[in-house]
């Protein structure tokens, strides 16, 4: 979608929509002296007012910019305390993983993309201020929220995360994309930390190989799916997948928290042995 016009916000001239979300629309710009791509994240007018998602868009740009490329678009700007608060970043020229998920689907090249995903994942999980560890949580890790391109991978939309910040964050389960919320999220068993991150990561693995979604249908079904069902062995879909990456795709997806592994850099380990074979 084109504005009329282009729109000039600070140093940047939109040009067209990227998204439209549910809390804010992504836009197409560049930067006025240098003509530097750029993407413009802008809270929609009718919930800018609003306190709990003004504090929550704040948070999203604390931890872009505190993060940094190449983990996350590299941040440019940013104005949180204007009416319609803002985020500048450059402008990833890259697939969504959804896009590219067809591209993903042999075992190497998959392997490779989640090791990035795994760094990337891993800066996020370990970022730390003058106070210590921030504890930061992705909380909806999806195909739409990674960026993927021949090079590296880029993982964008912080705005669901929590931290020691914002310990509770916007409810994640009403905004998140659906089919990627782990079972605890749901059943408030077991402590929600950055494995629930893993879990999605699973989620998305296991649909990269099998070529289809695994939850589909409405809200309800996915979450009674997502909570009473054991995900199946990817290999029923896909007899080509090795066992080491089923198994290890079984573990990300296990129902049981304390079954999944400990950390982003334990997936990129278990990664690089799969890829050695
Ligand atoms: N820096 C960027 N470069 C290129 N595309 C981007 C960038 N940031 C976001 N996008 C695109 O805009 C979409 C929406 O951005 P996102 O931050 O996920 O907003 P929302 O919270 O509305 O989901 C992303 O899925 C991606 O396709
Ligand atoms: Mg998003």
């Amino acid at each position: 979608m084109r504005p009329e016009a282009p729109e000039l916000l600070a140093n940047f001239v939109l040009t067209e929509t990227l998204a439209v979300g549910g809390a804010a629309t992504v836009w197409r710009a560049h930067e006025v002296n240098t003509g530097l791509p750029v993407a413009l994240k802008r809270l929609h007018p009718a919930l800018a007012h609003v306190a709990e998602v003004r504090d929550a868009f704040a948070h999203e740009c604390l931890l872009l910019k505190t993060l940094g490329a190449p983990h996350v678009p590299q941040w440019l700007a940013q104005d949180t305390e204007c009416s319609l608060p803002w985020v500048a970043m450059q402008f990833c020229e890259a697939k969504s993983w959804s896009d590219e998920s067809l591209s993903l689907h042999d075992e190497p090249t998959l392997c490779v993309r989640m090791m990035a995903l795994c760094d990337a994942l891993e800066a996020l999980h370990t970022l730390r201020d003058a106070q210590g560890p921030l504890g930061a949580v992705h909380r909806d890790l999806c195909p739409a929220n990674v960026l993927v391109s021949e090079s590296h991978v880029v993982l964008v939309d912080l705005g669901l995360a929590t931290s020691r910040l914002r310990p509770r964050g916007p409810d994640a389960l009403s905004h998140a994309t659906l089919g990627y919320a782990s079972p605890e999220r749901y059943t408030g068993e077991g402590p929600l930390d950055l494995r629930a991150d893993l879990w999605a990561l699973g989620v998305m693995a296991w649909q990269s190989l099998a070529q289809k979604r695994l939850y589909v249908g409405d809200k309800f079904g996915v979450a009674g799916a997502i909570v009473d069902h054991p995900v199946p062995d990817v290999r029923v879909q896909n007899s080509s997948v090795s066992e080491a990456m089923s198994e290890l795709i079984a573990s990300l997806v296990a129902r049981d928290v304390h079954a999944r592994p400990a950390s982003a850099i334990a997936v990129r380990e278990a990664l690089a042995r799969v890829l050695r074979g």
